[in-house]
């Protein structure tokens, strides 16, 4: 056995889908999921699963031996709205569980690591436009500040011990197969529930809120690509931008006004506000794109007919049951 693939906090909504594209590509059995509690039917059948909590280093350890673990994909974190609620919560479980996987990736035990940034990473004094790679960074958000400590933690674990870890700045990721996990981009999955259901959506962002934003396909296509990539090929070893789309509430409710006519959206912007404003409206990924060959597939129609139709049929599978 040359060595498996543990994914940690696998069943979130990014963690899921990414466990099932990896156990496609490796083989079920070759990919082993954890996760402090138990996730979708799908994801539970298709191959191991271990209930593993992410700040708990000696458990970590048992579980890369037990299954003689080469690559760890660190999925477990606390998201930047549920975050702002538990500070030093968010802190404790973002910071903890990246150091444990560094370490062990120091000790040589696992030979690469994929652990996701965020948008968040920027803050108010960022430029918001085509935010580019290299720029001011001050977060303002709990999130945003373990994101950011992340990153330079990571560029130093490559620089100083040779850590194969590579990173992504994730958009707000849109998906329909597992509800999102507390983030300020909720709004942008939450809709298309609300147009299938009642025709109508509240938003919490306001109507000019615009936010880079991804669908889920390409998200998991970037990350499966850019561990693949040769490890000369990455040259950022803090994180790389990724964008895809860029849209407003106000945008996003007139392209599904296009499928559902009478679809209505009114606006009741809260906390997470601010939050949004604080982040890029757009991102320049050009030196992933360069670096690794990034290139995503789904642009604003493409995403809203695949979501309108995944989330349609889920709603019907869950009426069934
Ligand atoms: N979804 C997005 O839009 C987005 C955007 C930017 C970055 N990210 C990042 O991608 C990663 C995955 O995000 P997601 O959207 O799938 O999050 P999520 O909240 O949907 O999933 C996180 C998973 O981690 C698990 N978890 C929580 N605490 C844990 C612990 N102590 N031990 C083990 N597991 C634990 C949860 O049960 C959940 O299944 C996170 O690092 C997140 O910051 C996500």
């Amino acid at each position: 056995m040359a060595g498996r693939i543990l994914i940690i906090g696998a069943c979130g909504q990014i963690g899921t889908e990414l466990t099932l594209k990896l156990r496609e590509i490796h083989g079920n059995e070759e990919v082993i999921a954890s996760d402090i509690r138990e996730g979708a039917a799908e994801l539970m059948k298709s191959g191991p699963f271990e209930i593993l909590n992410a700040t708990d280093e000696p458990h970590i350890r048992e579980i890369v031996e037990k299954y003689q673990i080469k690559e760890v994909y660190l999925m477990a974190a606390m998201l930047s709205a549920t975050a702002e609620k538990a500070p030093m919560k968010a802190w404790d479980l973002n910071m903890d569980s990246l150091f444990h996987i560094l370490n062990l990736g120091k000790e040589g035990k696992i030979e690469k690591i994929f652990w996701p940034s965020s948008i968040a990473v920027f803050g108010p004094t960022t430029p918001k436009d085509k935010t580019p790679q290299t720029i001011i960074m001050e977060p303002t958000t709990v999130y945003g500040i373990s994101k950011q400590t992340g990153e330079r933690w990571c560029a130093y674990y490559n620089r100083k011990y040779g850590v194969d870890v590579r990173s992504i700045r994730y958009p707000g990721i849109i998906s329909y197969k597992t509800l999102p996990g507390g983030g300020t981009t909720d709004y942008a999955i939450e809709i298309f529930h609300e147009a299938l259901k009642n025709s109508a959506y509240t938003s919490f962002l306001a109507s000019d809120a615009a936010l880079p934003m991804m669908y889920m396909d390409d998200a998991i296509k970037a990350t499966v690509d850019i561990m693949e990539a040769p490890a000369e090929k990455i040259k950022v070893r803090s994180s790389y931008n990724l964008g895809a789309i860029s849209f407003t509430p106000q945008i996003l409710a007139d392209e599904i006004r296009k499928h559902i006519k009478d679809f209505k959206i009114s606006y009741e912007p809260d906390f997470r506000q601010a939050i949004a404003e604080s982040w890029p409206s757009s991102i320049d990924d050009s030196v992933a794109r360069q670096d690794w060959g990034w290139k995503h597939e789904y642009g604003l129609e493409k995403m809203t007919t695949t979501m309108l139709k995944g989330v349609e049929e889920s709603l019907k599978e869950n009426a069934n049951k």
